[in-house]
């Protein structure tokens, strides 16, 4: 069993000056959902997710060594970075880099060597509603990993990648499903083996042809800042009245999906990636204070799909995150008529008329 000890580094073998690397890692959908966490971004329950493949962030860490003398800023802190936004400067992302940093200098004692630049774009249009935190944290991550492989180029590639998931994870919880795979667990499982509360791992079983190139399609209903942030949101599930209840059922899905991803089974997929979506917003109207971020037209398109499905019979359902935006989920066969049944039933409850296509991508690459 890993313990985050385990990511501690003893000595480095290498030393480097400068230079540069470039990762880009994608979002993810959760399936089974991330609602509440313990200290240290443990979660409360295990999840898993479908890896995207175009919703991505792309980041440049261009890195200096720094004179010895210079251990602190001039601003008194230890962290010496600026932060890039599509080439400008971003100074209101920075209190968040900051604190990631602090959080995962312990398992990486060179970050206060170096002057960091981090430049980051996404491929997906900027306050689009769609959180940039997964992919953004997890390219970072991969990014700082790579650095630290210069310096220990021993490390193996389990480690490597076990290691920039647990970094990512601090950062952001579901970060840590954007590294590497397909389909994604994170949280400790009874029947998945490997499956680990420190960071995601590759689902290890059979997962059915069906599941192929699966298609998300991605709804934008509301592109406006959220009334309440995720990290507020999971920190509501402590004396939640249902939370105990909420954590087992995570488990209880995850198992009926260990089956259905073996056997394709889509009726049954439908059935619990629809009822953990709206569980997760349960949750939010449940919790004190309560909170509703779904919007008029979430229900309209919700509503839309299941008239759809029912009448045609194909398997299409939607899922939510911690927004108002509804991701339509489909098999690729399916693919032709559903984008033509968006494009005509479901785009006018769209924002400017917006949707992203994507699917199920591998995870993070080095570019
Ligand atoms: C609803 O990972 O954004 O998308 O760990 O506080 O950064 P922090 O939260 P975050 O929460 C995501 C919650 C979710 C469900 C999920 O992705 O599993």
């Amino acid at each position: 069993m890993f313990t985050a000890k385990d990511f501690i580094p003893t000595n480095y073998s290498k030393t480097i000056e400068q230079g540069n690397f470039q990762w880009t890692a994608p979002s993810n959908i959760a399936l089974v959902k991330y609602w509440g966490k313990k200290d240290n971004q443990i979660p409360a329950n295990p999840s898993v997710s479908f890896t995207l493949n175009n919703c991505k962030t792309i980041t440049k860490l261009a890195f200096a060594k720094k004179e010895i003398s210079t251990v602190l800023n001039e601003t008194g802190e230890k962290f010496s970075f600026d932060l890039l936004f599509e080439g400008k400067p971003k100074e209101d992302f920075k209190p968040k880099i900051q604190k990631f940093l602090e959080r995962i200098e312990i398992y990486l004692p060179f970050l206060k060597d170096y002057h960091f630049t981090i430049d980051t774009e996404n491929t997906f249009p900027h306050s689009s509603g769609i959180a940039s935190s997964a992919s953004g944290m997890a390219a970072l991550a991969m990014n700082l990993m790579r650095l630290e492989k210069e310096l220990n180029p021993n490390m193996t590639e389990n480690y490597f990648y076990q290691k920039a998931s647990m970094l990512a994870r601090l950062g952001s919880g579901s970060a840590c499903r954007s590294i590497k795979g397909e389909v994604v667990v994170w949280g400790n499982h009874n029947n998945i083996s490997g499956s680990s509360e420190l960071f995601g791992v590759e689902f290890p079983n059979i997962i059915h042809d069906v599941f192929k190139n699966f298609q998300d399609t991605i709804l934008l209903v509301d592109k406006g800042e959220k009334q309440v942030s995720s990290t507020v949101g999971h920190d509501l599930m402590h004396n939640h009245p249902y939370a105990e209840r909420r954590f087992a059922q995570a488990h209880e899905n995850l198992d009926k999906l260990i089956t259905i991803f073996e056997n394709g089974d889509l009726e049954e997929f439908i059935k619990i990636v629809e009822s953990e979506a709206l569980t997760l917003h349960s949750m939010m109207m449940t919790s004190m204070p309560y909170f509703i971020l779904m919007k008029p037209n979430t229900l309209e398109i919700i509503n839309a799909i299941w008239k759809f499905r029912n009448a045609t019979k194909i398997p299409v359902c939607f899922t939510l995150d911690a927004g108002a935006n509804v991701h339509v989920l489909y098999p690729n066969k399916n693919k032709e008529i559903v984008l033509q049944f968006i494009q005509s039933e479901l785009v006018g409850y769209c924002q400017n008329g917006q949707y992203i296509c994507d699917e199920i991508g591998t995870g993070a690459v080095e570019n």
